[in-house]
């Protein structure tokens, strides 16, 4: 397929608009990961991202919106508690937009597909500027996945999708660098209790300051069985290496390995791991990295994919990585670390 990659610009949106309302495929940035695109109400389009992404079609798409009002115009207000809805509204007063996706009863006029035949939608209000101008000029509501082939590494560069899935889609919009680098969090409102189905961008602990405490369901499984929400499959974002990943203490006591790479939290676990190893860093040493020198959680996500598409490509035959904090965006982090590992 013929594809176009061209930088965000007032004109490069509006011919990305004009593909996604004829049905086509656009990657495009967001704050947290970049997404694939369809309009979210051509079953079709929708019916296209699966097939590029060989996604399994039981795994739901993410809505994207661009502003609160056109809410109703994806979910089903009507199907909530009282309750829900003051929740929802001080969640949207406070976190949107952001990389925060909310599971809501869904509007009939998003195709099953969409939804992998859920009566729920998970739904995005994007903070990148270009995402949001984006899905505004095509129609207001636009389903993308990250973009990606089901189960590896999520793209946080335009290059990452166009090594990976560019002779497939119709255009990719370069926005540079994602900002977040681990995809939205996705929180469900529509039962007893709300529950996060999976760490990302905006914390836990974010959240709870808001609206009281919430459950966990981000447990890892090896099946899709039982699964409250498809994207808690064990196998996701994978390297094409075998990952293993440790605490700190863990890692400290890891023996050098000439073929492996060290993927270190802060650079003073990879200084103290370095002490006494002066066989590291010779002509045909390891490969070490650091997801962010002063340990600073904000901007070990924004490296963390962009770091393991690196590793992928580099001469190494394992990787071992460190866990960040269990705190803020470090669990988020510790998810993919967890889901990449063998
Ligand atoms: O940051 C993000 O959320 C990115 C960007 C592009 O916005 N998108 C993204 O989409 O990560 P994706 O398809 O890779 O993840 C979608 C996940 C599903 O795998 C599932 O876990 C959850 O969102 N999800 C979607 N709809 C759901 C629903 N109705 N109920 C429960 N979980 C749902
Ligand atoms: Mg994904």
């Amino acid at each position: 397929m013929n594809m176009t990659f061209l930088p965000v610009s007032p004109e490069s949106l509006q011919q990305a608009a004009q593909i996604l309302r004829n049905g086509g495929l656009v990657a495009f940035p967001t704050e947290t990961v970049y997404g694939l695109g369809a309009d979210a109400f051509n079953a079709e389009a929708l019916a296209k991202i699966f097939e590029v992404k060989n996604r399994p079609r039981f795994d739901p798409l993410i809505i994207h919106i661009a502003a609160l009002d056109t809410l109703e115009n994806v979910a089903d207000m009507s199907l909530i508690s009282e309750e829900a809805r003051s929740k929802l509204f001080s969640l949207a007063e406070k976190f949107w937009p952001g990389p925060l996706s909310i599971v809501l009863p869904k509007n009939e006029k998003i195709p099953g597909i969409a939804t992998a035949g859920l009566t729920t939608a998970a739904i995005r209000f994007p903070a990148h500027e270009a995402a949001r101008t984006l899905i505004s000029l095509a129609g207001g509501a636009v389903a993308a996945p990250s973009a990606n082939p089901f189960g590896s590494l999520s793209p946080t560069r335009a290059e990452h999708v166009r090594d990976k899935l560019g002779d497939k889609i119709d255009m990719i919009l370069d926005g540079g660098p994602a900002q977040i680098g681990v995809e939205s969090t996705v929180l469900d409102i529509t039962g007893k209790s709300i529950k996060i189905l999976r760490h990302g961008g905006t914390p836990k602990e974010e959240i709870e300051k808001l609206i009281g405490g919430v459950e966990e369901n981000v447990f890892n499984a090896d099946s899709s069985g039982g699964l409250a929400s498809p994207g808690q499959l064990k196998s996701h974002y994978s390297p094409q290496k075998p990952l293993s990943v440790f605490s700190r203490e863990e890692m400290l006591r890891l023996p050098y390995e000439a073929d492996a790479a060290y993927l270190f939290f802060d650079g003073s676990t990879r200084e103290a791991w370095l002490e006494g190893r002066p066989e590291a860093g010779g002509q045909d040493s390891a490969v070490f990295r650091t997801l962010s020198e002063k340990g600073l959680v904000l901007e070990a996500s924004a490296r963390l994919f962009e770091i393991l598409h690196e590793l992928e490509k580099c001469r190494i035959s394992r990787i071992f990585a460190q866990f960040a904090p269990f705190e803020g965006l470090g669990a988020a982090i510790n998810d993919r670390l967890s889901r990449a590992s063998i």
